[in-house]
């Protein structure tokens, strides 16, 4: 059984992504600091999968520590980095935590995966590096524009890292750029955990309408778009984390293109804020309580993806629409709401 070390295991994505690796007859440990995390998405993971996954509580920043989790399982061979710091607007206020975190731990994994001889690594990347893009749907091959805050230029600078490390190494690595991930995994049992109030749109819908948050705020309707406000590719969070098994199967069966093949992670389809905030109120029958305000620094109007390159060389299918995001997301909600110990960090 391959085993597979997960970095961040204990987020969103990384959790999902889990759950998704074990179903698919993977070994998975993790590597998660717990700083911005708990361990209760790991119960959740062991509700769904009956395997209990291991958490290495290490700071990806201590060379020593993340090397001696390989020094210990010696039969890792594949590695997936999640660990990252990923708020646009903290990344503005603080950027050298953010270069500092996502970087030097990025470069220690890196360290590792050549010391260790690991021959699979798989990135999680962000959309963030298309900046605002000149057309779209965005393939791989539209241009990387400068980046819109230090968050976006951490996903820029550890593309080239990985592109660089790759280039001079045996291992073959693969750049997964995600565009929104959002919603829960069909079992409910675990899903995203906000730290403070949630900066993204989903979250923000799903804890006004619950009461969590008295309204929110439309950023902006005045956009070049079909309603004036904001267009995403908003792809279910089980879609984006079963790519990542994908991934591997792809490196596994030496399908790979180049050293550093890059997909795209997104439905192809584009949705605007406010169609999002209608098809959450058709789903949760709840009329949501938001306000049109002014548009949010930093955002830009429109992106969606073209995947087919994914669809093409991952084999990889969309089984979530829109409404199955904002059903899953609602309903993960009303159970943080019942069990709000599992929201503790
Ligand atoms: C989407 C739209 C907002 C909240 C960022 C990162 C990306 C990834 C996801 C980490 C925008 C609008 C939001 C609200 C609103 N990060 N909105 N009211 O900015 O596209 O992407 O988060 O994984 O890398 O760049 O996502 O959900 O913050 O915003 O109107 O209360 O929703 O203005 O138009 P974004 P988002």
């Amino acid at each position: 059984m391959s085993k597979i070390l997960v970095t961040g295991g204990c987020g969103y994505i990384g959790s999902h992504t889990i759950v998704d690796l074990i179903e698919n007859g993977f070994e998975v440990i993790s590597i998660d600091d717990n700083s911005r995390s708990s361990t209760h998405l790991l119960e959740g993971i062991e509700r769904i999968t009956k395997v209990k996954v291991k958490n290495y509580q290490v700071d990806l920043k201590k060379f020593e520590d993340t090397h001696a989790v390989f020094q210990e399982n010696n039969d890792i061979e594949g590695v997936i980095h999640f660990a990252a710091y990923k708020a646009v607007g903290e990344s503005t206020e603080k950027p050298l935590m953010y270069y500092e975190n996502n970087l030097f731990g990025l470069i220690n994994i890196l360290k590792c995966v050549h010391e260790f001889k690991i021959p699979y690594f798989v990135f999680s990347s962000s959309c963030t590096v298309y900046g605002s893009p000149d057309s779209i749907p965005v393939t791989e091959q539209s241009p990387v524009k400068k980046a819109e805050s230090p968050y976006g230029a951490t996903k820029q600078m550890a593309e080239q890292i990985i592109e660089d490390f790759a280039k001079v190494n045996d291992s073959n690595t693969i750049l997964l750029r995600y565009f929104n991930p959002v919603g829960a995994h069909p079992s409910i049992e675990i899903g995203e955990l906000p730290i403070g109030r949630p900066q993204n749109l989903v979250p923000a819908i799903t804890q006004t309408a619950i009461g969590k948050l008295p309204d929110m705020t439309v950023h902006g309707d005045d956009y070049d778009t079909r309603d004036g406000s904001c267009l995403r590719d908003y792809i279910h969070v089980a879609d984006i984390a079963h790519a990542h098994t994908l991934a591997l199967q792809y490196l596994q069966g030496e399908n790979n293109k180049s050293k550093c093949d890059i997909f795209n992670l997104g439905t192809g389809n584009g949705y605007t804020v406010l169609e999002v905030i209608k098809a959450f109120e058709e789903v949760s029958g709840q009329k949501l309580n938001y306000n049109i305000g002014p548009r949010r620094p930093g955002d830009i109007v429109a992106i969606y993806a073209n995947n087919q390159f994914a669809v093409d060389n991952l084999q990889w299918e969309i089984k979530y629409d829109l409404k199955d995001m904002m059903r899953t997301a609602w309903e993960w909600e009303l159970k943080l709401k019942e069990h709000p110990e599992l929201a503790k960090i």
